[in-house]
């Protein structure tokens, strides 16, 4: 009986469709908090996402709901992250729950993003509630959005809920059809525990935490549990509910959602899509779907000033307790001195990563170009993995060079089906196909190289499509391609933290575009500094820095003592941003300028 009152679902919703305001307002109705405490929004807590508007971490909530049958009903919002960095997260918070809310802003539709999320909850018999989101607008068109998600989606919409969730329209009728069309979990509670890590995060006291979805089994204080991936087994030191701070409660048994603490040293030991047993009466197969989280993208983060490197380190070190899929090793440069290489999950995960350092961290940051993992199969039968384009072998050591390639799915107005093709064209893109989705709206689907994207594709996709176009992309496996490492040399010396393995059609546009921008951001020195592109010993673009024609000083008039000291005063300052790359003063912006390729 306990558990037929139990209901477990999540929002899928494309960013800025309304899923944070309909959680504060689920949130609200359920009285869970005072409408004081609800100043801020509270399921995305983290200050950068607020800032960027989007939800990169998972937090559970519990709200208990008296519906109008009379029955008191606990509801678990299970928050999944909207972005394509963090697809495989996404997939098992869905795999946590029964059901799904699919919110659609009533004047967008639906975008690709959320296509992908809604796939996922289809593809885990979720049952799905359609949500038609921002009725208050006078743009909004729900029959439009209603026959949209018939179209696309195949599911049924003619009970689709009309709500405002920024007006506190149709809430409560939100809260009913969580109960009523939302099947409660079936599990068994005499079984041996399993249960699903959806998330962890560490804290200084309790250690790793991990967020769970017990599916069978039950689990409290003093229990000996295992991690089915590792094996490794830990004490529990406590249990508890999301209410929504961490609240310890007896025991969680099957259905619940809660969390799991016990004095585990490290987040890496509770990986998001493990399974946890129970070491004594362990279960004997896992749940579904686990897979390791490796980094696909990775770049070379180095200190501004090279005093500053315990410092980065620790502060690496304490972003990673809390994110298990950040990666770094220690790395040098001859050009940047001692840094790391860093592995994300994508270049929005990479894009917070840096951030967080500078801002909470207060670190004065050089970030080198990103790249991918190529396998470079070696002429000795070796296959090598490469994320560090520095390390490639001599050519003749080489036999071929392979990379990653990821399927694409590009959904627009058809009016930018032309741009798009245009641009993916120039990215190395292998036209799938297209489907009409509607009359105005087509689906694409594409194989890019990963290499190619994560420079500035969405920027490009963004601007030229002014902002219409929703992108998404999963990996789909290595292919063999005719690449080369293309090298910067400024003022003769090689800066290996400008090395970047380029595909040999591109090579020559992208030469001329590195050194012009370059040429563009270093600052004129007494003397002249070529700067050129190279492959191998073959310089194939050059560009030349200008000499000053006078010593900037002399431009002050012998006497004044205090207009000099400024002048000195001033250039130093400007010199704490820059890196000396032989006799030549290199700007932190030049190592980033060479990203933008549009
Ligand atoms: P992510 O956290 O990035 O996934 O975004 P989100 O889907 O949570 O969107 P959020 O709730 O932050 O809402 C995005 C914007 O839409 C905000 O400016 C909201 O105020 C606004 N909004 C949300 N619901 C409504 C609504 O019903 N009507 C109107 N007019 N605006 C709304």
């Amino acid at each position: 009986d306990r558990i037929k009152h139990i209901r477990n679902f999540c929002i899928v919703a494309h960013i800025d469709h309304g899923k944070s305001t309909l959680a504060d307002r689920l949130i609200e109705k359920t009285n869970l908090l005072s409408q004081r405490e609800m100043e801020k929004q509270v399921l995305d807590s983290m200050d950068l996402e607020k800032e960027r508007g989007i939800t990169i971490k998972l937090t559970p909530v519990r709200l208990i709901y008296n519906s109008k049958n009379g029955e008191e009903y606990e509801l678990n919002l299970i928050d999944t992250p909207g972005h394509v960095d963090f697809t495989y997260e996404v997939s098992r918070s869905i795999a946590a729950c029964e059901g799904a809310l699919l919110v659609v802003d009533a004047t967008q539709g639906i975008e690709a993003q959320t296509l992908a999320n809604v796939y996922l909850a289809l593809e885990h018999d979720l049952d799905i509630i359609p949500i038609i989101n921002k009725i208050d607008l006078p743009s909004a068109d729900p029959d439009f959005v209603k026959k949209e998600i018939e179209d696309i989606i195949g599911i049924p919409a003619d009970d689709a809920l009309l709500i405002s969730a920024k007006m506190g329209i149709g809430i409560e009728e939100v809260l009913e059809a969580i109960v009523e069309r939302i099947a409660p979990p079936s599990g068994d509670e005499n079984l041996p525990l399993k249960a699903l890590i959806f998330d962890s995060y560490y804290d200084n006291y309790k250690g790793a935490i991990s967020f769970v979805r017990v599916v069978d089994g039950n689990c409290r204080q003093g229990d000996r549990i295992k991690m089915m991936s590792s094996g490794k087994e830990f004490e529990v030191t406590e249990v508890g509910k999301f209410i929504p701070n961490l609240i310890p409660v007896k025991e969680l048994k099957a259905g619940d959602v809660g969390y799991i603490a016990a004095s585990i040293k490290n987040v890496k030991d509770t990986r998001v899509g493990d399974t946890i047993t129970s070491a004594e009466n362990p279960a004997e197969t896992p749940l579904p779907g686990y897979k390791k989280v490796t980094p696909m993208v990775f770049c070379g983060i180095y200190p501004a000033d090279g005093q500053d490197y315990e410092n980065l380190r620790d502060a690496l070190e304490k972003l990673q307790l809390n994110d298990a899929s950040l990666v770094f090793e220690p790395d040098t440069s001859a050009a940047l001195g001692f840094g790391f290489r860093c592995g994300f999950l994508g270049l929005l995960h990479m894009e917070i990563v840096q951030e967080r350092l500078e801002r909470e961290y207060n670190l004065d940051l050089v970030t080198t170009a990103p790249g991918v993992i190529y396998k470079v199969y070696k002429t000795n039968g070796e296959v090598l993995e490469l994320n560090n384009p520095s390390n490639l072998p001599e050519l003749t050591e080489i036999d071929h060079v392979e990379e990653p390639i990821v399927s694409a799915s590009i959904m627009t107005p058809t009016e930018y089906v032309g741009t798009i093709m245009e641009l993916s064209q120039d990215r190395r893109g292998v036209f799938l196909g297209m489907e009409y989705i509607e009359q105005t709206r087509v689906l694409m689907r594409y194989d890019i190289p990963l290499n190619e994207i994560i420079y500035d594709f969405f920027d490009a996709l963004k601007s030229r499509t002014k902002g219409y176009a929703s992108f998404d992309y999963e990996l789909k496996g290595y292919k063999e391609s005719n690449l080369v490492k293309l090298d910067i040399l400024i003022n003769g010396e090689k800066v290996d933290a400008l090395s970047m393995i380029v595909h040999k059609d591109k090579v020559n546009e992208r030469a001329r575009k590195m050194t012009e921008r370059l040429k563009d951001s270093i600052p004129r020195h007494l003397f002249e500094i070529p700067v050129q592109a190279a492959i191998g010993s073959k310089i194939i673009a050059r560009e030349t820095v200008k000499a000053l024609r006078k010593n900037v000083l002399a431009k002050c008039y012998g006497g004044d003592i205090t207009r000099k000291k400024k002048l000195l005063e001033k250039q130093k300052e400007g010199k704490k941003r820059m890196r000396q790359i032989g006799k030549v003063e290199i700007p932190q912006e030049a190592f980033m300028s060479i990203l933008k390729l549009d």
